[in-house]
């Protein structure tokens, strides 16, 4: 018996080449995801839940129900399966450093009139990054309550919308929280969780987004967070959406990508001006 006969047959569920490429042709029309060959364990053991919720036996039922009028419903419990979330508070912290020093101290020491302050979380996952920068905005704005100030916080995974908009998160996230900003944080000893403050949430905007489809927000935005999604994204889908986000940021407005991106023959409409930081320079 073939190493790859006996893999199978350990397998709950019969999962073939053909299941793997209609799914991963799928996934990346609809959400710029490319899951490359080395991903398919990670496909199987994140759609094996879906298909045991379904009393479905094999995979080429499921791609049948997904291929089908009625399984347009079944899409985002898809997508919500395959996107990886992993965030936590402050991640990659000179950007929020950044933001405080260079983005909002020097708008709000130019006195601006209207006092207007945009950011966007634009791949904002379970609410970790939209909380850091409400909490940078509260702590570094003067007189936040004469400010116009919103955080739009977006993703395509509604279950990490659902989390961004609870507030709620394990209690050892609390220590990626700078101590400065702990008093906007609640301890909820007997759960062992903690709960954003509800001025936070109000400076937040949670809303479905796919960053492939439709914006209907006009911008200007001051900044934009868009870290640790185009990873997953091939070129020519990078260099639309960063085309796309330059129109929406303001002139020598602001953006933030993650650790292990960058724009170089992706986009020249910004310069870079830090590690992983941009500033829009056309
Ligand atoms: C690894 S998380 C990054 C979270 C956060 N930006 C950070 O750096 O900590 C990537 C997020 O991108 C989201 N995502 C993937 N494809 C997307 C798309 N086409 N439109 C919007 N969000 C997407 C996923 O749902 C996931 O929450």
């Amino acid at each position: 018996m073939s190493q790859s006969t006996a893999h199978k047959e350990e397998r709950e569920f019969a999962f073939s080449d053909r299941d793997f490429r209609f799914l991963s042709e799928l996934v990346a029309k609809r959400t710029g995801i490319v899951l490359a060959d080395h991903k398919r364990d990670m496909v199987y053991s994140r759609l094996a839940r879906r298909l045991r919720a379904l009393h479905l036996t094999t995979f080429s039922d499921y791609c049948a129900l997904v291929e089908s009028d009625e399984g347009e419903s079944e899409m985002g419990n898809l997508v919500n399966a395959i996107t990886t979330n992993l965030t936590s508070f402050f991640r990659e912290s000179h950007h929020f450093d950044h933001l405080r020093d260079h983005v909002i101290r020097p708008l709000a020491a130019s006195n601006p009139s209207p006092k207007r302050l945009r950011i966007w979380s634009s791949a904002c996952s379970s609410g970790m990054e939209p909380y850091s920068i409400a909490m940078t905005v509260k702590y570094a704005l003067p007189n936040l309550a004469s400010w116009d100030a919103r955080i739009l916080a977006t993703d395509i995974d509604t279950n990490m919308l659902e989390n961004g908009k609870k507030g709620l998160y394990p209690g050892e996230q609390f220590e990626n929280i700078p101590a400065g900003y702990h008093s906007s944080v609640e301890r909820l000893k007997q759960e062992g969780r903690i709960c954003m403050a509800d001025d936070l949430k109000q400076l937040i905007a949670f809303k479905h987004l796919n960053l492939l489809e439709h914006w209907p927000m006009q911008g200007p935005f001051d900044a934009i967070f868009c870290r640790n999604v185009v990873i997953y994204f091939d070129k020519p889908t990078q260099q639309k959406l960063f085309a796309r986000m330059a129109d929406l940021i303001k002139p020598n407005g602001w953006l933030y990508i993650g650790h292990s991106e960058n724009l170089f023959n992706v986009c020249d409409r910004f310069e870079l001006t830090g590690r992983t930081i941009y500033r829009k320079i056309r």
